[in-house]
């Protein structure tokens, strides 16, 4: 079966259940998919009903989708996304990226927690992502291009869309919020990064250490949508604190959840 032949058993499903005119792809990271509970009017539709739709595994991921109105505008939130690490293909990962696009959204925003491997970043810091590198040794465009859904070769230079970028940060002067900015390095996980691993990504540029994002971003890209992308960094990088758990992950975006929210809702309405 073609990707466009299930995306169009999935959107008709979506369609009879009342999902229409989506304008934002809204793809929320663990710890904070609260965020979808703002949501007016939702239609809520559980993963597991969704045709070719994946089931999220992660504790902390609700694993549903929402469709309402944020902000004033039309989303279409991931509340729990799909991460390589499940053992999800990179495919399957981004399905619902190609969801989003296939139902006309014109862009997505994708947060996500993550660790800082940039020496000036504390826990609980919100960070707009700039650029991203894949480290994740694999890519979700490997296989047959199909023509339709994008270009066999996408262009990354702007993959983080400059004048999204430009609206989160006046948004955030404006609330007086300190909003970090960097670059994300994708790592497959599910171990958390070694102190070498560490060094060595901050070494070529990265700011921040996360297992997602980069595949839906790469998805994003070659489908044409602008990507907007917010961090929560839950914890410093291995070797920059003691040690890692995720019980800290969920702790700092529960206390980080209330900025949070305001910084995607308030930018949400000037994208
Ligand atoms: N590394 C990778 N993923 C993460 C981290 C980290 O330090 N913190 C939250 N997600």
């Amino acid at each position: 079966m073609t990707l466009t032949s299930k995306l169009q058993e999935t959107i008709q499903f979506m369609k009879d259940q009342g999902v229409a005119d989506v304008e934002f792809g809204l793809i929320l990271g663990s710890g904070l998919g609260e965020l979808a509970e703002e949501i007016e009017h939702p239609v809520v539709i559980p993963y597991d009903q969704i045709p070719h739709f994946p089931v999220s595994t992660v504790v902390g991921h609700a694993g549903q989708l929402v469709y309402g109105t944020l902000s004033g505008k039309k989303v279409l939130a991931l509340q729990g996304r799909f991460h390589y690490y499940e053992g999800h293909s990179m495919q399957t990962v981004t399905y619902p990226v190609r969801v989003m696009k296939a139902l006309e959204a014109h862009s997505v925003i994708v947060t996500n927690a993550c660790g800082g491997v940039n020496t000036t970043f504390t826990p609980g810091d919100l960070m707009l992502i700039t650029d991203q590198i894949n480290f994740m040794g694999d890519n979700p465009l490997i296989g047959e291009n199909e023509e339709d859904m994008g270009p066999r070769f996408p262009d990354m230079s702007e993959a983080y869309t400059l004048s999204y970028r430009e609206i989160a940060k006046k948004i955030a002067e404006e609330k007086g919020l300190h909003l970090k900015e960097g670059v994300y390095m994708g790592f497959s996980g599910p171990t958390y990064e070694t102190p070498a691993e560490i060094r060595f990504a901050r070494t070529i540029g990265a700011d921040a250490v996360g297992m997602s994002t980069v595949p839906e971003v790469i998805v994003a890209a070659h489908s044409g949508l602008k990507v907007l992308g917010i961090s929560c960094i839950t914890n410093l990088a291995a070797g920059m604190q003691k040690n890692l758990n995720h019980a800290e992950v969920v702790e700092t975006t529960e206390r980080v959840k209330v900025e949070f929210k305001s910084l995607v809702k308030e930018t949400l309405a000037a994208l």
